[in-house]
């Protein structure tokens, strides 16, 4: 089961953004199913390290296409974004340290709801920018 369905109210317009985004979701849904069948903790280690180095891959390229644009609100989105890997590297700390399952909880229920909330309200902001100054990306 996926806890995540992707829907076009999530896309941002920028083909190479909505990719990302769908792959962090498609990683979050594969946290849910170990979690649901009740994997090993190595298991689950090994997926949240690689939500982490995806969204570090993500926000930065992301972070490269505001600075292109010259977006004006880019400290405070930025700020977002190293608030969320922080949250991710407590997360992944917390999993090698014997606390996977709790770990796989936390992040199919607030690590969603955090992705969802950053997509529907800080990036549709650049979105929203991008189509008022006919920028291209
Ligand atoms: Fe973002």
């Amino acid at each position: 089961m996926a806890i995540f369905e992707w829907d076009n109210k999530y896309s941002v317009n920028i083909a190479i953004i909505d990719s990302h985004h769908k792959k962090l979701f498609d990683i979050v849904n594969n946290i849910y199913d170990l979690m649901e069948h009740g994997a090993d903790d190595d298991s689950i280690i090994k997926i949240i390290s690689e939500l982490l180095d995806y969204t570090n891959y993500h926000f930065s390229e992301e972070e490269k296409m505001m600075e292109k644009i010259n977006y004006p609100d880019i400290s405070s989105h930025k700020r977002e974004h190293v608030d969320f890997i922080a949250l991710l590297t407590e997360y992944f700390d917390s999993a090698k340290n014997g606390k996977a399952i709790f770990v796989a909880v936390k992040l199919s229920d607030a690590g969603v709801t955090w992705l969802k909330n950053h997509i529907l309200t800080t990036d549709t902001k650049y979105q929203k920018y991008i189509a008022a100054n006919n920028l291209t990306v």
